[in-house]
């Protein structure tokens, strides 16, 4: 009955513990939460009037399907101002979309045909699997090492290329890892992406929450010569913590964006026209809101990743950016969903088990939880690892 291109296609994996944990917490249970997968900081105050402003000013028809022209043009001037020189977009390079997994379904789907293989590192998001699917494309998988704080090994995506290549999915900042690409891996992609022909889906969602003194490239930046081939995806939802307003954007070469455009055209029609006005008030205006951010979540890294790192059977590499420590629980002898589970159950503990990312051995705290809540994680958890019976074995 249900097509089968949507056969496989679930429903996010780690619902079921969401709702478990949902679950204790409306029976009063005090759950400390590290699912999130968004800052827990409200949309800045400037955001908001601005879009207050776009309904009593009566921006509330429809836009072109790209987004209108004032944000798109924003966005060519953003993503100018902070990747410099050889970066730039001009507005019909760029379109606006409903989140950046808007934009990235938009992009799979026009440059991908049945047969077609998708390159993604492991640990991936858990969308992209799905989102490659969908499109009717083979996601391939490539494996990135712990031991090598999880950067793509380029040798071994020329090993993955085959003539059936289509592109390949970069994510810097990663989630789940936090790992930031080294802009010299960046440079081999570049140039591999180049020569066999696969397009570069950039996933750049991350972007602006990095730690010092770790720093972040894009490929575009790191090669000029790739934005050629390249579909850079942002957008406004974790950078400004608007992740409900559903604004993400694409930017390429002209005639995959006009293919996008075509397909949301037919979809959504454009991106709500109000969330539009907001962001355009988040790239043009005041960014202090986004340092505090970032300074907030490195402090909370530093708490959260040292402190796990400190208790016995668990260990944790230090993200560089995003708000994720992907917790290694393989020293607990069990898979990272029953290890969630009891954490759970037994210390009331919330966190998001890894095999939706592609790993069993580890699960994934969000670090967009208060430094008091991380402090009594810590806690719990080392009571939790103290008794003998707690070890899964
Ligand atoms: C790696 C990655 N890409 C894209 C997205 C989607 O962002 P948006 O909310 O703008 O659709 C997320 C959200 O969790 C993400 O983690």
């Amino acid at each position: 009955m249900i097509a089968d291109r949507l056969r496989g296609v679930a429903s996010s994996p780690t619902l079921a513990l969401a709702a478990s944990a949902r679950a204790l917490v409306k029976e009063g249970k005090p759950v400390l939460d590290f699912t999130a997968g968004e800052p827990d900081f409200p949309t800045p105050d400037h955001i908001q009037r601005a879009a207050v402003d776009a309904i009593e000013h009566n921006r509330t028809k429809y836009t072109p399907a790209a987004g209108i022209l004032e944000l798109r043009q924003a966005i060519a001037n953003d993503l100018h101002r902070r990747l410099g020189d050889p970066v730039k977009y001009a507005p019909p390079e760029v379109m606006v979309c409903v989140g950046a997994k808007h934009a990235l379904y938009n992009a799979l789907q026009v440059l991908c045909d049945p047969g077609d293989e998708v390159l993604v590192f492991s640990p991936y998001w858990v969308s992209y699997l799905p989102l490659v699917s969908l499109a009717g494309a083979k996601p391939v998988l490539i494996t990135t090492r712990e031991e090598e704080h999880f950067q793509p090994d380029p040798s071994a995506v020329s090993s993955a290329i085959t003539p059936n290549t289509k592109a390949l999915i970069l994510n810097s900042p990663s989630n789940p890892t936090g790992a930031v690409i080294e802009p010299q891996r960046l440079r081999a992609l570049s140039e591999l992406a180049l020569a066999r022909r696969v397009f570069v889906i950039s996933d750049e969602i991350y972007d602006q929450l990095v730690f010092p003194p770790a720093s972040v490239r894009s490929i575009v930046q790191e090669n000029p010569k790739a934005i050629e081939w390249t579909i850079l995806v942002n957008g406004v939802s974790k950078t400004y913590a608007m992740t409900g307003w559903r604004i993400g954007y694409a930017a390429g070469p002209k005639n995959v964006i006009d293919a996008m455009t075509a397909l949301q055209s037919h979809s959504t029609s454009n991106p709500t026209s109000i969330s539009q006005y907001a962001a355009l008030a988040a790239l043009t205006g005041d960014q202090a809101d986004v340092r505090r951010m970032v300074t907030e979540f490195q402090r909370r890294r530093d708490h959260l990743v040292n402190g796990l790192n400190a208790l016995p059977g668990l260990s944790c590499t230090m993200p560089d950016g995003a708000f994720y420590a992907w917790c290694n629980v393989s020293r607990l002898s069990a898979p990272a969903d029953a290890v969630a589970r009891r954490w759970l159950e037994e210390a009331l503990i919330a966190v998001v088990p890894g095999e939706g990312f592609g790993s069993a051995s580890h699960v994934r705290f969000s670090f967009a939880a208060s430094l008091e809540t991380i402090d009594q994680a810590l806690k719990r958890l080392k009571q939790w690892l103290q008794k003998p019976v707690s070890r899964i074995s």
